[in-house]
């Protein structure tokens, strides 16, 4: 199965400097500089969509979507933004439940849940981030967590699991290594990623991606171990160098 390699540029970089690093990355699988077993997936902050969305068009197996999004059609929900928006932009993909939602924007399981089936629902493609904190795993309460996050999130779909492996893939992302530079040790990816799948039960075809601290030198070795099907990269994406070299690990 292809692996999935996705760029997470969180709130970074004005709209000249996204469209520069889609430029490069358009241009880079255009020319078959990736391997054929990738997909390519760029999540830019929402005003950076549609430069990087036109960069990127006719790319294969290459897709936008944005980092958040509300679940109501439009209305009244000032500074939020709606479905048909991102749609406009050129972008087909959301992030959902991503930890700074979860803990700086202290979003819920439940309203994780209720975004997750909207998108699904409405045709969007979710990348669905779930990870627990440091005092979490200490606790001896990682199996709890993911449990919760994946059952509230996953309950409420509709079983088709042909439909739903198109349009849903989860990332496991322990908070305490994302953005910290300490990345999972193999054991906890290998330990994290068996629970997920397993976890998920009748819905375990979905690919799920590792994140928190990918680099260059750590992604090959990551990508090699057992239920890792891709990678969810931050601070790691935001040079079209550095991401390549990760795509291309
Ligand atoms: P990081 O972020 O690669 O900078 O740790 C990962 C993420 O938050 O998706």
């Amino acid at each position: 199965m292809a692996k999935i390699i996705a760029a997470n540029w969180k709130m970074n970089k004005l709209r000249s400097e996204a469209e520069d690093v889609a430029k490069v990355l358009g241009q880079a699988i255009r020319d078959k500089k990736v391997p054929a077993d990738r997909t390519i997936m760029v999540f830019p902050p929402y005003l950076s969509l549609p430069p990087v969305a036109k960069a990127l068009e006719g790319c294969e197996r290459t897709l936008v979507g944005a980092q958040n999004f509300y679940p109501e059609e439009s209305g009244a929900f000032t500074g939020e933004i709606s479905l048909p928006m991102i749609q406009d932009a050129g972008a087909h993909w959301v992030l959902v439940g991503h930890s700074e939602r979860r803990h700086i924007l202290m979003e819920s399981d439940e309203f994780i849940a209720k975004k997750t089936k909207y998108a699904l629902d409405h045709g969007f493609g979710v990348v669905l981030c779930i990870g627990e904190t440091l005092e979490e795993r200490e606790g001896g309460k990682l199996n709890e967590v993911l449990a919760r996050q994946i059952s509230t999130a996953l309950e409420p779909l509709p079983f088709d699991v042909q439909t739903l492996e198109k349009s849903l893939m989860i990332a496991y992302e322990p908070v305490w290594a994302i953005g910290t530079g300490k990345v999972a040790g193999e054991k906890e990816v290998l330990e994290a990623h068996g629970l997920v799948k397993e976890l998920l039960g009748k819905h375990s075809v979905l690919p799920v991606l590792y994140g928190g601290s990918v680099k260059p030198g750590n992604a090959a070795s990551l990508l090699a171990l057992d239920n890792v099907d891709g990678l969810l990269v931050g601070g790691a994406s935001l040079a079209a160098e550095s991401f390549l070299a990760i795509i291309n690990a």
